[in-house]
């Protein structure tokens, strides 16, 4: 029998309780609360059933984001001042619900900088009974300021991050916290908040407009409070009962028809694969995590985008007058156990097409110069692993890398500076994790699939690559500052669960 079939298996059987490896390793008190819902969703009183799920309001306008304000008065210096607190948040107007927000802001709220810039964030940790940290996600800065889980910020405390925003890394990145195993759940409480960095010269026309669209989701119980995660959160990565566009669900935005317009998508959520594709329409592609690509790669009928990838596109609205969803198409991601979602479109948002049409905006053949990382000097390969038994009576499930479980204080790979690397990356299981390496930007070279090579199409700047389960990729990558570096699964809660390695820098 294979592990997904013995999971079914396992989980059906009545009265079995069911934990994750990192229940079993918690605290006495989160062991005992963890049995006691596990035992309810035996039961049949879990979450899930429908009458539990608040269902949240639709098709209001789409929300700016917030900014973070620049208290600098010097050019090429932003300093600003970001604090993590409970908030009451009504994601139904009238329902109180505590989520976590920056700066009161659901998404957080967002920075925006240009290439050189230095920046001086003065962190506040309010959320009650919890350290956190900051880490920032993509970009190439001292690993002592990137929120290693190996630097917590004690709840109640301060912290001061600084760092220099290096030329040639506009793009389009993101913050979130990065406490020891406490991450998913603060993340998706309502902590993440997109990242721009700014070229002072964009090849892309200030008229196809810059919109972003931060794509997270929610849980919600029928009394407003943010639901805990299910056993199939924490095995899969919560995928979340309602999508969010910018902090609403499924919101409309208003465009002229005939109009081109660059959006810059994020894929916030802790465990949903967005198989993103917009009726009538093609998109292109123009930017990836790291940036710009080089040239605009146009026709694209869908585009997939894992936890924590993001993607800039233009989109070239046209046809009738009308309504023109953005959707999500289903997505064989592997699911372990019960509960598989239903393999349905869901729509993200809408776009509505009304009032005078204009012109659209031809793009630049050429966007920039992204040089190939060029011959490796040395080479690495993970492998991921997942594993599964029975303890207690209770079925656990184990996600790792290489065979072992997080921890801090053992260094599992060394690199040197300045050195091209090659990576393979194995998935030696059977669902796909997105790979995330912290302080670089990498370079994929190609997948291999049974015995099939398949080269990358284009050459881009990543953080952040989805592998399917038995699939092979190879990277090429680069660190350039010294120090200790984290690679994890970006499904949030695997990473929690201890899939996630260090890497020294020398
Ligand atoms: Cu966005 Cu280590 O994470
Ligand atoms: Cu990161
Ligand atoms: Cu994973």
């Amino acid at each position: 029998m294979n592990r997904r079939n013995l999971l079914v298996l396992v989980a059906s059987l009545g009265g079995l309780g069911a934990l994750s490896l990192w229940a079993a390793k918690a605290s006495g008190a989160k062991l005992s609360r963890m049995m006691m819902s596990s035992s309810g969703m035996n039961m049949g009183g879990m979450r899930d059933a429908a009458d539990r799920i608040q269902q949240l309001p639709t098709g209001a306008p789409l929300s700016d984001l917030v900014k973070l304000s620049n208290t600098a008065t010097q050019p090429g210096q932003f300093n600003g001042v970001i604090e993590a607190a409970a908030t009451q948040h009504e994601f139904v107007p009238g329902l109180k619900t505590e989520a976590l927000t920056y700066n009161g802001a659901l998404p957080g709220a967002m920075i925006e900088v240009f290439e050189g810039d230095h920046v001086k964030i003065n962190f506040k940790n309010r959320i009650p009974e919890q350290a956190s940290t900051i880490h920032w996600h993509g970009l190439e800065i001292p690993s002592d300021h990137d929120g290693n889980p190996t630097v917590p910020v004690a709840s109640g405390a301060d912290h001061t991050y600084e760092f220099a925003i290096p030329e040639g890394s506009a793009g389009t990145y993101w913050y979130h916290p990065h406490p020891h195993q406490v991450t998913a759940k603060q993340v998706y409480r309502g902590l993440a908040a997109p990242f721009i960095v700014r070229s002072k010269n964009d090849p892309l026309s200030s008229d196809l407009g810059d919109t972003i669209l931060v794509i997270s989701s929610v849980s919600l119980d029928v009394d407003g409070k943010i639901s805990e995660n299910t056993m199939a959160d924490q095995f899969n990565g919560r995928e979340g009962d309602h999508v969010l566009v910018n902090g609403t669900k499924q919101p409309v935005l208003t465009v002229a028809p005939g109009s081109s317009r660059r959006f810059r998508l994020f894929n916030a959520t802790n465990g949903r694969f967005l198989r993103l594709a917009i009726d009538g329409h093609n998109m292109t592609l123009v930017g990836t995590d790291g940036g710009l690509v080089s040239s605009p790669i146009s026709g694209l009928k869908e585009l997939l985008l894992a936890p924590a990838e993001r993607a800039e596109i233009v989109i070239d609205f046209h046809g009738a007058p009308g309504s023109y969803a953005l959707s999500s198409l289903p997505y064989e991601r592997g699911w372990m156990g019960m509960d598989k979602p239903a393999a349905e479109t869901i729509t993200i948002m809408d776009f509505a097409l009304a009032g005078a049409s204009v012109q659209r905006i031809e793009l630049p053949e050429k966007l920039r110069d992204i040089v190939p990382l060029g011959e490796a000097k040395s080479r690495k390969r993970i492998e991921f692993n997942e594993t599964m038994g029975m303890g207690n009576g209770m079925m656990t499930m184990g996600f790792q890398i290489d065979g072992k479980t997080f921890d801090m204080d053992r260094i599992d790979l060394k690199s040197r500076k300045g050195e091209v690397e090659l990576w393979e990356i194995f998935n030696n299981s059977d669902m796909d994790h997105p790979l995330h390496i912290h302080g670089t930007q990498f370079q994929i070279v190609e997948r291999e699939r049974n015995g099939e090579v398949f080269p990358v199409a284009f050459t881009a700047w990543k953080d952040t690559v989805n592998i399917t389960p038995k699939e092979t990729v190879r990277l090429k990558i680069r660190f350039n500052l010294p120090g200790m570096r984290m690679y994890h699964c970006h499904i949030l809660e695997h990473e929690d669960q201890g899939m996630m390695g260090t890497l020294q820098v020398v």
